[in-house]
């Protein structure tokens, strides 16, 4: 395809996008929140949106099916980055990548015993990262999605999970016991789009990067 197509997730990204996009001057003609549609048109003839599931928008873009997309950096990091340059970080969707343990939970005294620590997660190569930095042993599962269960039910002794006001941790009775890193979500770009379609992709680049600085 000769346009551009720019991929972008529901939800959370999405309402923080949207200004973004204004910003460079891109205005879908209708709402990619209300939508059921998949592919949505624009303003501007050569620019199209794909709407897919957060975890997908790489794939997408590292495969050239999109030439441009905004992803989470928690979800580049489990991607692993491959095909893609990540030239602006967006500063948005912020929050911080955690080990979070049960309210009675001795993690610091566990990690000094040098015990065995089963963590659930959906990010799986952070976590094994963090944990051999560390030197901590652990077993990890994986899992897709409300990791607070974990401890809980006895599946883990820690999770590793996306914290932003620590609500969803209070209300499920778990503490943050370490921060890994933090989190915000960046534009991506598929590295041959940006060589052969670079005249215009460039003023969409920094259009983004312009509306982050402002
Ligand atoms: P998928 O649909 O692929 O399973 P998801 O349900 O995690 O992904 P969202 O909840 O829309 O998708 O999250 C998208 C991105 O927003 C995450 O990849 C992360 O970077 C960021 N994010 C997730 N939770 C929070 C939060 N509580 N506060 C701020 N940013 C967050
Ligand atoms: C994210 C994350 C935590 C929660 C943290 O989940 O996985 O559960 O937000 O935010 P808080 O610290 O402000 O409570 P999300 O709401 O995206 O649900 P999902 O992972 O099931 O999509």
């Amino acid at each position: 395809m000769s346009g551009i197509t720019i991929a972008l997730s529901k939800g959370r990204i999405f309402d923080e996008t949207a200004p973004l996009l204004e910003a460079a001057g891109i205005a879908p003609v209708e709402s990619p929140e209300s939508s059921r549609r998949l592919i949505i048109g624009t303003n501007r003839q050569d620019v199209r949106l794909i709407v897919v599931r957060a975890s997908d928008v790489p794939t997408y873009v590292q495969y050239g099916a999109a030439d441009l997309g905004i992803a989470g950096k928690d979800v580049l990091l489990e991607h692993g980055g491959e095909g893609l340059y990540q030239p602006v970080d967006l500063n948005i969707a912020r929050c911080r990548m955690m080990v979070a343990v049960a309210d009675g939970f001795d993690y610091e005294r566990a990690v000094r015993q040098g015990a065995r620590l089963r963590v659930a997660t959906k990010y799986l190569r952070v976590a094994r990262e963090h944990f051999a930095g560390k030197g901590v042993h652990v077993d990890l599962i994986k899992l897709y999605g409300s990791m607070e269960l974990a401890p809980l039910v006895g599946l883990a002794d820690a999770i590793v999970d996306l914290v932003d006001t620590g609500n969803t941790l209070r209300e499920n009775n778990l503490k943050p016991v370490e921060e890994i890193m933090p989190i915000s979500s960046r534009l991506i770009i598929n590295q041959a789009s940006l060589k052969l379609k670079r005249a215009a992709l460039q003023p969409l680049i920094d259009g983004f990067a312009s509306a982050v600085t402002a």
